[in-house]
């Protein structure tokens, strides 16, 4: 029986093993996979097993899974890949019957606008077709999202968005990841799908707030439209397919796609997810 975390190596999920051994997993049923070298070596540092994959790569899975695995596929990074790299994941988990897989996904990723949203919805498809057992969780913003915002803000004395009036719910990468530990180390969760997210949203004036406190210089919001966010990002040096991107998710947050809050997140961890400048502080002095 083990609980193995696909991603490990990556912020997330070299969270969720801390979780998983701060809530009483023991170290040797932990497995730790993914690709980085230093990092499988860091993890195995602390004693639990690693295991070298690349998702796009089915035979470094063939072999990784067990029936009586709990599985957490965290989703890639590498956009555009990702169904095809969740489905080698998730062929191989049915292969070996594991006993239940977990997902991190995106906001009502079954029915929103979200650009990011199509690879979640994709992968929950396919999970639900292998017919496993499994948990979703639906993860909300990550607050360390703004940490370059925020650094960049520090240095211009400007807070660029065209976010709007929009409101995002962020939690810390930590809370997601106690989340994903308690539903590891329980199996009453299967069939379950989160919505996770922090427990109070916030706007863009009071991110622009708790970076002026966090970065010790007064810091001003400017809300351009669309076009205009686009225009200046990329006369700052941003590709055009970045800045398209980054202005997307932007018209996201004004939509308020980012601004659900429903508690489900600190009701799984068992105490209230980190506020913004809590999170903020933390992530700036790490970074
Ligand atoms: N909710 C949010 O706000 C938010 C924000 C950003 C990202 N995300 C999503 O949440 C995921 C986890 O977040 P994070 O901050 O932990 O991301 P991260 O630090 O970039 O970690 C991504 C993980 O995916 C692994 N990975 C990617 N491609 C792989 C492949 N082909 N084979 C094996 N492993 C592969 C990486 O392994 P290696 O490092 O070993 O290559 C790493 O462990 C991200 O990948 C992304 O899908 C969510």
């Amino acid at each position: 029986m083990s609980y193995i975390v696909i991603g490990a190596t990556g912020q997330l999920g070299a969270l969720t093993v801390d979780a998983l051994l701060d809530r009483g997993a023991a170290a040797h049923d932990i497995v730790a996979a993914g690709r980085n070298a230093d990092r499988l070596a860091a993890l195995a540092a602390r004693g639990v097993h690693t295991r070298s994959i690349d998702l796009s790569d089915p035979a470094t899975l063939a072999e990784l899974f067990s029936p009586d695995d709990t599985v957490l596929l965290i989703s890639g990074n590498e956009l555009g890949q990702r169904v095809v790299q969740h489905g080698n994941a998730i062929d191989a988990a049915k292969a070996a019957g594991v006993k239940r897989l977990v997902y991190t996904s995106a906001p009502k990723a079954d029915d929103t606008a979200l650009v990011l949203a199509p690879e979640h919805k994709a992968t929950e498809e396919l999970i639900a077709a292998s017919g496993l057992p499994a948990t979703i969780l639906r993860n909300g913003w990550y607050t360390e999202n703004y940490v370059q915002a925020a650094e960049q803000a520090g240095q211009t004395g400007v807070l660029l968005t065209s976010a709007g009036g929009g409101r995002i719910s962020s939690a810390s990468r930590r809370d997601y990841a106690e989340a994903a530990a308690v539903v590891l180390l329980d199996d009453t969760t299967a069939g379950r799908v989160f919505e996770l997210s922090g427990d109070t949203s916030w706007d863009q004036q009071e991110l622009a707030d708790a970076i002026t406190k966090t970065v010790e210089r007064a810091v001003t919001l400017r809300n351009v439209d669309p076009d205009e966010h686009q225009r200046l990002l990329v006369a700052a040096g941003v590709d055009e397919g970045t800045a398209g991107f980054l202005v997307a998710l932007d018209g996201n947050t004004r939509d308020g796609l980012l601004g659900v809050t429903n508690g489900e997140l600190s009701e799984l961890i068992g105490h209230p997810t980190t506020p913004l400048l809590d999170g903020l502080r933390e992530a700036l002095s790490a970074d």
